[in-house]
């Protein structure tokens, strides 16, 4: 989604800004700007419809040695995309750049209007620099931290935002409501950003904006405040990312790297938490006792996308852990609108790479306001949803920098089944009853190697054959299930083939009407109590012509188009292997169909607007 970028000190501000905006392209974005001021107070705006790459040839006509500015990449909400709705946005001397939504914005404009101000977008952010404007104009003294706090008195909605007054070049105002922002600190110079990769290289110093908080940014240093300017102590942080976590060290795309990098991944996530020594799994961010560990009585699982698909897997394996525990597993966007009640003894695992997405933030807070425990499932360190939870989990899978989440899903699943784990030992479950699951999942970085190189050459293959339908079904039994719809979801979001995952015992309920020539299904086939079921789906799709990709880890004689045959010793993980065999198979696609595999068309990496 938008990304935002600051600079204040020595260095050639443009440089540093273009250098961060590319940093966040990775979220998605359809137009990027920047301003940068000189001491006398000129402002050089400029801005580009498309890539950073636009920007950087108008950047190139217009270089400056300014030391002071703010940037953005933009992801079209109020308006097209266009230069014209592109951020920064300009009202007198005020410059503003924001993430978020103004909810109030017309009622704001309409008030602007009447004493006098027109405007240039159909953006909301405009409407806000508007609005700073008629506050900073109309003191005697020019204060951007009073203009800015005074008009986010009045906003309604979530922001991130960073302002620049031209006439006073020595400070930048940055604020955040449900929007993230940190701030990079060095000596003599400031940087800000929305997502702290953009930081990464420049400093590890960091102060996390919380909601509420306005900061000055100066080459001195920062001053905190709240949103009614009273000083607010600052805490800095040491920032864990580095250069490696986000470069693509050799691979074509960002996507393949992170399919590839699933085995080391995954250790750093199991890594001290599965003790195949004594047999138990150990979660140390919980905040649990054992006792209230053991009085666990159902567990809401809430998320968005592929954290909704790994909380629907997870959901089966916790649910066989213990017989004790009840599993309902949510869409955030759903359940944080709808009346809904929760048995007692309810934990809720709050599911996010990002740790930023916005419906899955406020379902936190609605749970918290109920008195509900929330634990975190997060990757994203210092992220908004890791900070905001009771106790959780860091999944630890580094910078997930493409947009279509891979290696995330496969550490949310483990790291939801070691939380059904610990709390199936805390009921008393016995060592065997949990053994199996913590062998498989030391297991399987390993299985996952071994499945990538007997495979990846053979998923390459059928994505070649298939590359050039336009629609398709993925259907799967049981844990399978869950692994055919986020297959779907991967193929979509990437290759732009309509897919749709089913349960495959639903085909007869009504999407077996679809089968037809423009259609290739996907069955994912385990062999086990179910085979014979998902088998005679098969036949059936067979009997209608149609054109179907078996997945198996059965080596009985199977009547498809293309069986794609995996050996493997798991029996209750092998669904996370097929997982990433259909990660593959939709990079593979997306190449094959020319796509923009990292970005693609209209996503955003992480949603921060509902
Ligand atoms: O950062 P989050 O895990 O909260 O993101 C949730 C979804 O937006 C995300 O999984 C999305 O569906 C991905 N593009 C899927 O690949």
């Amino acid at each position: 989604m938008c990304g935002i970028v600051g600079y204040i000190g020595d260095r050639n501000a443009q440089e540093i800004l273009t250098g961060g905006l590319r940093r966040l392209e990775y979220r998605g974005y359809d137009s990027a700007g920047i301003v940068t001021t000189n001491d006398a107070g000129k402002a050089t705006r400029l801005r580009a419809k498309g890539k950073v790459a636009e920007l950087d040839e108008k950047v190139l006509a217009h270089k400056k040695t300014d030391h002071v500015g703010i940037g953005h990449t933009r992801w079209a909400t109020h308006g097209v995309p266009s230069e014209r709705n592109a951020h920064p946005h300009r009202v007198g001397a005020i410059y503003l750049v924001h993430n978020g939504i103004i909810e109030n914005y017309r009622d704001i404009k309409e008030l602007l209007t009447t004493k006098g101000y027109a405007f240039n977008s159909d953006t909301d952010t405009e409407v806000l620099t508007a609005l700073v404007d008629l506050f900073y104009k109309t003191q005697s003294t020019k204060n951007l931290l009073a203009a800015v706090s005074e008009a986010l008195q009045m906003a309604v909605g979530a922001y991130g935002i960073a302002v620049l007054a031209a006439d006073s070049p020595e400070e930048l105002v940055v604020a955040r409501k449900g929007s993230p922002l940190v701030i990079g600190v060095s000596e003599g110079e400031v940087y800000v950003a929305s997502d702290p990769s953009a930081l990464v290289g420049h400093t590890d110093q960091v102060i996390y904006l919380k909601d509420g908080e306005i900061a000055t940014c100066r080459r001195e240093g920062v001053e905190l405040y709240d949103i009614a300017t009273n000083v607010v102590e600052k805490v800095v942080e040491k920032l864990e990312l580095d250069l490696q976590a986000i470069q693509k060290k050799g691979f074509d795309h960002f996507l393949l790297k992170e399919i590839y990098e699933q085995p080391d991944t995954l250790r750093s996530t199991l890594s001290g938490r599965v003790q195949l020594e004594g047999m138990y799994a150990k979660l140390g961010g919980l905040n649990m006792s054992d006792k209230e560990l053991s009085e666990v009585e159902h567990v809401l699982v809430v998320g968005c996308g592929t954290a909704y698909y790994a909380g629907q897997l997870a959901s089966y394996y916790i649910e066989q852990c213990s017989d004790k525990v009840t599993v309902q597993v949510a869409i955030a966007s759903e359940l944080r609108y709808r009346s809904f009640n929760l048995p007692k003894n309810t934990v809720a695992l709050v599911v996010s790479q990002s740790g930023e997405t916005a419906d899955t933030h406020a379902c936190l807070r609605e749970l918290q306001k109920r008195g509900i425990r929330c634990l975190g499932i997060v990757n994203a360190v210092g992220s908004t949803i890791a900070r905001e939870v009771d106790g959780g989990v860091y999944v630890h899978v580094g910078a997930e920098i493409s947009v279509a989440s891979t290696k995330a899903f496969t550490s949310q699943v483990a790291a939801m089944l070691l939380f059904g784990l610990v709390v199936a030992q805390a009921k008393g479950a016995g060592k065997q009853e949990i053994g199996a699951y913590l062998q498989e999942l030391d297991a399987l970085p390993d299985e996952i190697t071994r499945i990538i190189e007997e495979h990846a050459e053979e998923m390459k293959q059928l994505a070649k054959t298939y590359a050039s339908y336009e629609h398709a079904l993925f259907m799967g039994r049981d844990t399978m299930f869950p692994v055919a719809l986020e297959g779907a979801l991967k193929l979509k979001e990437i290759s732009y083939i309509q897919a749709e995952g089913y349960a495959a015992g639903e085909l007869k309920h009504g999407p077996i009407a679809l089968v037809d020539d423009r259609f290739f299904e996907v069955a994912l086939v385990a062999d086990n109590l179910l085979y014979e079921k998902s088998m005679s789906n098969l036949i059936e799709i067979n009997a209608r012509g149609g054109h179907t990709i078996v997945l198996t880890d059965s080596d009985k004689p199977i009547d498809a188009e293309a069986v794609v045959r995996i050996s493997t010793k798991l029996k209750l993980l092998s669904p996370l292997l097929f997982n990433v065999l259909l990660q593959l198979f939709a990079y593979h696609m997306a190449v094959e169909r020319g796509n923009d595999v990292d970005q693609p068309r209209n996503l955003a990496k992480s949603v921060t607007v509902e």
